[in-house]
């Protein structure tokens, strides 16, 4: 095998630090939201709650977690070719995730300071928690001899503006989905140890602990604005996120199946698994779910799958850019309908629900 297969070369903006990903409807956002609004929200339909939450924050379970220990010495040269791809490529949108909770939940945390003291110091303590989950990936990066710039991503990278009830519902969901997709890793190499390639995974349990109070948090905040979550509007939001979120990890995932492949996984499996848990966590302060088991819900994905590997192929091709376009155009339209059809299932009532969905 030549070289160059063996170790893939990566873009890099200096030497040892890699050029962000390319953005994509698919690639980890960066929030924004209006900082006032958020400072005048009235939490005291349930402060007790999020008061106890707080404390859980104060006492920082995981402050001596985040430690590399001897394992992490040693070379990972053997982790090679398109595996070692992949890899490098999870880290980056891992650390990315990470970092964009951390720069909302800090700025939150220094915006409504003196108007929302409770709520400030709830996202100033999260945006901690955050802080680690990417600088911990960071410094895994750089076993394989890159990292990210994380001034320099806090400068360029475009910021999606959120109302507060948005980040509320987008927060929630990429919490407890963090949560389900770190847990099902840990409890994976718990079964087959032989699969752990790195020890990074080792992390998990506890690390995923903090995305799981993070997810309470959100949940906590939602229900002391009941009005966000008990008319018709709030349940076209609710099945609107829900989609979107598990849309976007399903295609992203799919796309990247060696990845899990090496780690002894079946993307399809995990994912279907991380989304069957997400809703069901989600009926706890969801008006509805979606009906993630009718057998339409992942045809139609897997629609949109086949959709963008052409797109893929059209986008690699040598045609000129405007040939292109028309040639993709067919596919666009297919992803929008099936998003559409998906959007129009019929959802799950959680209120009949009550009980079942724990
Ligand atoms: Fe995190
Ligand atoms: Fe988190």
């Amino acid at each position: 095998m030549v070289d160059t297969l063996k170790k893939p070369s990566f873009e890099e903006i200096r030497p040892g630090v890699k050029s962000p990903a390319k953005e994509t409807i698919l690639t980890p956002r960066f929030y924004t939201t209006d900082f006032e609004a958020m400072a005048q929200m009235d939490i005291s339909p349930n402060e007790d709650e999020l008061l106890a939450i707080l404390e859980e924050f104060r006492a920082d379970y995981n402050r001596h977690h985040f430690v590399r220990d001897a394992e992490f010495e040693q070379s990972w040269e053997h982790i090679d070719g398109e595996t070692r791809r992949l890899f490098v490529e999870f880290l980056e949108r891992s650390c990315t995730a990470e970092f964009s909770g951390f720069l909302l939940y800090k700025e939150l945390g220094r915006r409504i300071k003196d108007k929302s003291p409770v709520l400030a110091e709830c996202f100033t303590l999260m945006s901690r928690d955050e802080a680690r989950h990417a600088g911990f990936l960071n410094k895994a990066m750089s076993d394989f001899n890159l990292a990210l710039d994380l001034g320099f991503l806090t400068k360029n990278k475009k910021y999606t503006f959120f109302q507060p009830k948005f980040i509320f519902y987008a927060t929630y969901l990429s919490e407890k989905i963090g949560y389900w997709r770190y847990i099902t890793i840990y409890r994976h190499f718990e079964a087959h140890p032989e699969d752990r390639i790195y020890p990074i995974f080792r992390f998990f349990e506890n690390w995923c602990q903090d995305e799981n109070r993070h997810g309470d948090f959100f949940d906590a905040i939602m229900k002391a604005q009941p009005q966000m979550l008990n008319d018709w509007q709030a349940k076209l939001w609710s099945r609107f996120f829900l989609l979107s979120v598990f849309a976007t990890m399903y295609l992203n995932d799919i796309q990247r199946s060696g990845f899990y492949q090496s780690i002894g996984l079946d993307a399809r499996e995990y994912d279907k698994h991380v989304i069957q848990k997400t809703n069901e966590t989600a009926a706890r302060v969801f008006p509805v779910i979606l009906d993630v088991e009718h057998p339409k819900f992942y045809e139609r994905l897997e629609l949109c799958i086949g959709n963008n590997e052409k797109l893929t192929e059209i986008a690699n091709s040598n045609s000129p850019k405007f040939v292109q376009f028309f040639k993709k155009l067919p596919y666009y339209v297919s992803n929008g309908w099936q998003f559409l059809r998906l959007y129009l299932m019929k959802p799950m009532e959680v209120a009949s629900q009550q009980g079942v969905v724990r």
